[in-house]
């Protein structure tokens, strides 16, 4: 199994032992991590964490982020507004394997409090090793940014 060579991560409270648990994870697999944090368990503010994973995609330090918080749904729709993003929430491995296929995702957004650590590992696994299908997904992708 391929992962990238380094990805981006970020969470906000609720999503924070998640993120450490995927870090082990990545860090077995060799992947170097950049994690904007939080880095603790005190309430904090989801677009901080996502901006700061979209910027890195952005900038071209890494082409991929994964980012959790509690449904996924806020760092999901925080870092969709950058034009260089496609965040995906995804809660099944078929839909994060669908989320790079189709879409070309390069944000994983992971609901901290509806899947379970495992899960959460498995939604990692599934989208990292993943490629774009590219063909009738191009043009389709292409019409995303406006
Ligand atoms: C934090 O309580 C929660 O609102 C946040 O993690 C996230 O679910 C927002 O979309």
């Amino acid at each position: 199994m391929i992962f990238p060579d380094k990805i981006a991560i970020g969470s906000d409270h609720a999503g924070f032992e998640y993120k450490e648990a995927i870090k082990l994870y990545l860090k077995r697999n060799n992947t170097i991590i950049t994690d904007v944090g939080t880095h603790g368990l005190d309430s904090c503010d989801y677009p901080d964490y996502a901006h700061a994973v979209a910027a890195n995609i952005e900038n071209g330090a890494v082409s991929f982020g994964i980012l959790i918080c509690g449904t996924a749904n806020g760092v999901a729709i925080a870092a969709n507004k950058h034009a260089a993003i496609r965040a995906a929430i995804c809660w099944k491995k078929e839909i994060a394997e669908l989320s790079r296929m189709h879409n070309d995702a390069n944000i994983l957004c992971i609901p901290a409090r509806f899947v379970t650590v495992d899960e959460a590992l498995e939604l990692v696994q599934a989208f990292l090793t993943t490629d774009f299908e590219g063909g009738r997904h191009t043009n389709r992708v292409q019409k995303i940014t406006i």
